[in-house]
């Protein structure tokens, strides 16, 4: 993709330009994107509904409030524009949606206790309580070629949390290893920020897309990413999922910075009663408080590529109880080598008792275009 010289001397001008950075607010701005910096930082939300038909991916619903680039193949971006909402999903009889939405601005503003405002222009906005338990979100552009207004109201079940177990940095340093890291890997483990502040609940949705109503309640999460440099810069492969399922909920990601041989997990998993994981760890670390995504068969991926027909995913806590949960696509909205993002069904919990079943959404930002085999 990109040539590792301007990689380079990139990372080396971004060590300069951008420090560790903190927000006021939980989910606050946390660093300062512009035209003339390869700076990004998202807001995300997703709401997943039980299909009609099993096997269908629909309902599904999932917006990015943008500031800059997570993907850019030419750094200078001076053309583009630096704010915009992009929207994918799945209508109820499973039929996908897409759309991108630019913005005159993309302001965040944060409020008492840990409020945020975010107005995107005129045409999208999303206002977080002081305590972080409700979001609303609106979209106004319903006018070709966009055609879609309406909201999306998100009530959480649980705590905010970043995704080391600490409350003090969004940051994956805690996991850092102790020898010598690379720019990029250092990049990656002190300036990719993550912070959650809806890790599960549930959401209603009610927009019109090109004249057809979705309307749904479904499972809710919204979390926020920021970095200095697009993803392309310096992140091989991302696998990332979260879901709500029986009595759980839980999210992961499992990364590996580019040209480097490091495999990050972060796991979160999460009852009424208690945080049974929130941890942090490089591959191969220790053998329990770990988290493990693992990509299982083949099926046909975008752009001809070979993807995963299946996923496992294991936590192992503290004390060593193990939880495993299968995940199987039955929808991908957006498809592309680089980035394919499923919606599925989910099924397990604690190994050896009771096996419950949801839905999922889990993607695989693949940068690297790293080619998967099974074998
Ligand atoms: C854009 O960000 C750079 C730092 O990355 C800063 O030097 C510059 O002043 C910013 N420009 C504007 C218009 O805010
Ligand atoms: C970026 O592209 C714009 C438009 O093509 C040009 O005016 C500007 O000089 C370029 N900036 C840099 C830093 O190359
Ligand atoms: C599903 O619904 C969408 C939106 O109304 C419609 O455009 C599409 O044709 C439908 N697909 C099928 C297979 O019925
Ligand atoms: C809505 O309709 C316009 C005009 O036909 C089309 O360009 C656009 O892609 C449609 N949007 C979606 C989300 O399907
Ligand atoms: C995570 O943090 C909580 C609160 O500080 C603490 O009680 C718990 O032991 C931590 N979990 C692990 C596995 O370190
Ligand atoms: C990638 O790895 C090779 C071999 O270890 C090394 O020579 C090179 O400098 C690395 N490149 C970057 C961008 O880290």
């Amino acid at each position: 993709m990109l040539s590792l010289p301007r990689t380079l001397s990139l990372l080396t001008a971004s060590a300069v330009l951008s420090t560790t950075a903190y927000a006021a607010s939980f989910d606050g701005q946390y660093i300062h994107p512009n035209l003339t910096n390869t700076a990004v930082e998202w807001w995300w939300g997703s709401a997943v509904g039980t299909p009609e038909t099993p096997g269908s991916p629909g309902p599904v619903l999932q917006f990015l409030f943008y500031q800059g680039y997570s993907v850019l193949a030419d750094l200078n971006h001076s053309t583009l524009p630096e704010y915009y909402i992009t929207i994918n999903g799945f209508f109820q009889n499973g039929t996908d949606f897409s759309l991108t939405v630019p913005a005159a601005s993309g302001d965040i503003s944060e409020g008492a206790g840990n409020a945020v405002t975010g107005t995107w222009g005129t045409v999208g906005a999303f206002e977080l309580s002081s305590d972080m338990k409700t979001m609303a979100v609106t979209f106004d552009a319903p006018d070709a070629p966009y055609g879609i207004s309406g909201s999306m109201k998100f009530k959480s079940n649980r705590e905010n949390h970043y995704g080391c177990n600490v409350t003090d940095s969004p940051y994956f340093g805690h996991a850092k290893p102790s020898h010598t890291l690379s720019n990029i890997e250092q990049v990656f483990f002190d300036q990719l920020g993550w912070a959650v502040s809806i890790p599960g609940g549930s959401v209603d949705v009610d927009v019109t897309i090109n004249g057809t109503r979705l309307q749904f309640t479904g499972n809710g999460y919204h979390d926020q990413n920021w970095m200095p440099l697009a993803l392309n810069e310096f992140i091989s492969s991302w696998y990332f999922g979260f879901a709500e399922i029986g009595p759980y909920t839980l999210s992961y990601v499992s990364a590996t910075p580019l040209n480097s041989s490091i495999t990050f997990n972060t796991g979160y998993l999460a009852t009424d009663q208690a945080v049974l994981q929130n941890q942090c760890s490089v591959a191969g670390s220790r053998t329990t408080d770990v988290s493990i995504i693992r990509p299982v068969g083949e099926m046909a991926g975008a752009e001809d590529t070979i993807a995963p027909s299946s996923w496992t995913l294991s936590y192992v806590i503290d004390d060593g109880t193990e939880y495993e949960f299968n995940l199987v696509p039955t929808g991908v909205n957006p498809t592309m080598a680089v980035y394919q993002r499923w919606t599925g069904s989910i099924s397990g919990g604690k190994k050896g008792e009771t096996s419950y079943e949801g839905v999922a959404t889990f993607e695989w930002l693949n940068p690297g275009l790293n080619v998967y085999g099974s074998a």
